[in-house]
């Protein structure tokens, strides 16, 4: 990939650079197991720079998810302060937006349909604003051509872009990925990393992404978060400063990952 990603696709449409940074503190959440309380997450404290890309990995149930659901106020109890450019998070806002691992795109409507749906709240864009950012958004996403398919009509990795699209679309501060390229085979895996590397070159979300890909989360991180299990906490946190574009071939990032195998105590075996 060239320099010249910097400058692709960059639509009057598509919203300027932008990003609100997010500032956990202490966050602690348990969750209620036969009447007992099951701590899930103990005393998370991560500051993310407005602009800035954040990997989280760590074990299967680690409570990964239920941190980006904290973050994007989908959990109404937990303990400590979450915020988004300085403002407590109670509920879920447009500030935020969350990709699944899954796409979750409503089976009844088109690319275009789904993605309009995420601006049928707007009240300050006219009609045809509305459409023109819908359509800088699937040409941002390299959907064009695909604006009256229906999901089922996409492949996997096509209905995960149709998802990026909306979530992008109401030009949130944040955008928090969980597991976003899990469902889609290796090698449009690997394609839609430098789609979303080259997405937050543009945009400059703020992005928080949950990955079970340790090397995908090099490729894209600033900082790769170490989540250890039981209660999810955090291990510790690599700073990635190789520059981008990254081909994930960098020897700093072959480096980085070996440090993050042995903090998730992976191959230690023999
Ligand atoms: N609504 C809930 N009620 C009770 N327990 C829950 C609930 N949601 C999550 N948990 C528990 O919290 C823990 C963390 O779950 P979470 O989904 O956050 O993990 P994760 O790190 O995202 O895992 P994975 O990598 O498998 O997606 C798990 O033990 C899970 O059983
Ligand atoms: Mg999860």
């Amino acid at each position: 990939m060239s320099a010249s990603v910097l400058h692709l696709r960059q639509s009057p449409f598509v919203a300027p650079l932008s990003g609100k940074d997010v500032v956990l503190e202490g966050v602690s959440k348990a969750f209620s197991m036969n009447g007992k309380d099951m701590p899930v997450l103990r005393d998370i404290t991560l500051h993310v720079k407005a602009g800035e890309f954040v990997s989280i990995v760590g074990a299967s149930g680690c409570g990964k998810s239920t941190l980006l659901r904290i973050i994007a106020g989908l959990e109404k109890t937990f303990d400590g302060i979450v915020q988004i450019g300085g403002q407590g998070v109670e509920a879920p806002t447009r500030d935020c937006g969350l990709v699944f691992q899954d796409h979750r795109l409503f089976p009844w409507l088109t690319v275009r349909q789904n993605i309009a749906m995420a601006l049928r709240s707007n009240r300050e864009l006219s009609t045809q604003g509305k459409a023109d950012l819908v359509q800088s958004h699937i040409a941002l996403v390299k959907l064009d051509g695909f604006e009256n398919a229906y999901p089922d009509q996409l492949s996997g990795g096509m209905a995960q872009r149709a998802a990026i699209a909306r979530a992008l679309v109401t030009s949130p501060s944040v955008l928090l990925l969980d597991e976003p390229l899990g469902a889609v085979d290796a090698l449009t895996r690997l394609h839609l990393q430098r789609e979303l590397q080259r997405l937050w070159m543009t945009r400059r979300t703020t992005m928080i992404m949950v990955t079970h890909d340790i090397e995908e989360a090099l490729l894209l991180g600033d900082r790769v978060v170490i989540l250890q299990p039981r209660p999810g906490r955090i291990h510790s946190v690599l700073e990635i400063h190789t520059p981008r574009p990254r081909t994930g071939e960098e020897t700093t990032l072959l480096a980085a990952k070996r440090r993050i195998l042995d903090a998730l105590n992976v191959g230690n075996d023999e």
